[in-house]
């Protein structure tokens, strides 16, 4: 291997610096239920941001949330709308709603000339997400997505070792994984709130790790597939839960993408087996393995083989993990943070939308081969404005 690829091996210290306080942007919530916690967590640590309004749609629900926290003085409203028309002094806002609204609420914000953090997935089809990002285009403001796990050192060196030829071409990976049993409940399990279940919930993490460290190339075909025998199944899942069960438990796809790479996908939520196997990037000078991981968290399950054939021998080199790995609110914390430093420095998005829409292009598509049986071309739309539903 290269010295410069050696050089890689060495943890990273983290030195975030002073934060310049000479700005405070002034932040704004929507939706104030379990995954916005994270967000308070990370947001009152850092000084130069303050929230100046939260919304929910359930009466009382954002009250009960800044008091947990004892945060007061924020402003609070019903609705993302009510919150965005009468605020219009926001830098961003974090939406931190179910799938279903999305779409809107960035839409929404970006319009009113907000720049949007939106949890993952993007949203719950690909033309809202191609609707999101001309929203983006027109607007000129700064839309990222909450994918985590990418400020993890472990997953970045997946993208350092791709990048550093080391695999050469890449031409077959195989990834994806999930949990024996560890189907979600709330508003993770309906149509009308979640749309899609754990190919929206964790199948979008295991697609970025290994699309990003390609270089995100467009989907040209998919052959998907999805279940959902353990979700409503009282068996498996709580008897409250199974009977409101309308979405997959356990997806898979064969997805040829472009550049002569093949993708082989699967996640479950819940199955009979512990794991669907690690994720493997075949390439023309090398290999990489990647043990079965909860990618979601920003954790490998190990340390990574690389394996290659070097003066006529067949060898491998484990690449020793990052031990300081951020816990999940350290990765949550550096979302925030990179989104912050991006406004303020006029940076790029730390994930950019035009990525994650490849993203959500794969996810509609499994649906879409899924729901018609048969394996289908993938379009990804016209983005430019003119294109846009008025
Ligand atoms: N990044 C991560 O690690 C991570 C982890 C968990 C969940 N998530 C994502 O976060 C999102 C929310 O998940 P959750 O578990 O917090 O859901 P939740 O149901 O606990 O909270 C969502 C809240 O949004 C509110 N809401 C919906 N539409 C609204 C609107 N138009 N205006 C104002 N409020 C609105 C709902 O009333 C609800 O209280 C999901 O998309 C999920 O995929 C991300």
């Amino acid at each position: 291997m290269s010295d410069k690829v050696l050089s890689q091996f060495t943890p990273t210290v983290h030195d975030d610096g002073a934060v310049d306080t000479s700005r405070i942007l002034k932040f704004g919530i929507i939706g104030t239920g379990w995954i916005a916690e994270s967000y308070i967590e990370s947001i009152v640590k850092m000084p130069d941001v303050k929230i100046i309004a939260a919304a929910d749609l359930i009466e009382g629900k954002a009250e009960k949330f800044f008091n947990r926290y004892g945060i007061t003085g924020v402003h609070l409203y019903s609705s993302h709308k009510e919150m965005l028309d009468a605020e219009t002094d926001l830098d961003a806002v974090c939406v931190c709603t179910y799938n279903r609204t999305h779409a809107e609420c960035a839409i929404y914000a970006l319009n009113k000339g907000v720049n949007v953090l939106l949890e993952k997935p993007m949203t719950v089809t690909l033309d809202e997400a191609a609707d999101v990002v001309r929203a983006e285009k027109a607007s000129g403001k700064l839309l990222s997505l909450g994918f985590q796990p990418r400020m993890d050192d472990n997953m970045q060196m997946i993208k350092k070792i791709v990048d550093s030829g080391e695999l050469g071409k890449v031409y077959y990976i195989q990834t994806g994984g999930g949990r024996r049993c560890g189907i979600p409940n709330s508003t993770f399990i309906e149509d009308k709130t979640a749309g899609i279940g754990a190919l929206g919930d964790i199948g979008c993490y295991s697609l970025d790790m290994v699309l990003n460290a390609v270089g995100y190339p467009k989907p040209l075909t998919i052959s998907g597939y999805k279940s959902a025998y353990f979700g409503p199944n009282p068996k498996y899942n709580n008897p409250t839960d199974a009977p409101r069960f309308e979405v997959d438990d356990f997806a898979a796809a064969f997805i040829r993408l472009e550049g002569d790479i093949i993708l082989d996908f699967r996640i479950a939520w819940a199955m009979h087996i512990d794991t669907t196997g690690d994720t493997i990037l075949l390439g023309t000078e090398g290999a990489l393995r990647i043990p079965s991981t909860e990618c979601w968290n920003g954790t490998v399950g190990g340390p990574m083989k690389l394996y290659r054939y070097v003066a006529g021998q067949q060898v491998e080199f484990e690449i020793p993990l990052y031990e300081q790995g951020d816990s999940f609110g350290g990765l949550f914390y550096k979302k925030l943070r990179s989104f912050a430093d991006a406004i303020k420095t006029g940076g790029a998005a730390p994930v950019p939308s035009e990525q994650i829409l490849i993203n959500q292009a794969i996810i509609d598509g499994i649906v879409k081969s899924a729901e018609l049986g048969r394996e289908i071309e993938v379009r990804i739309p016209d983005l430019s404005l003119e294109a846009a539903v008025v």
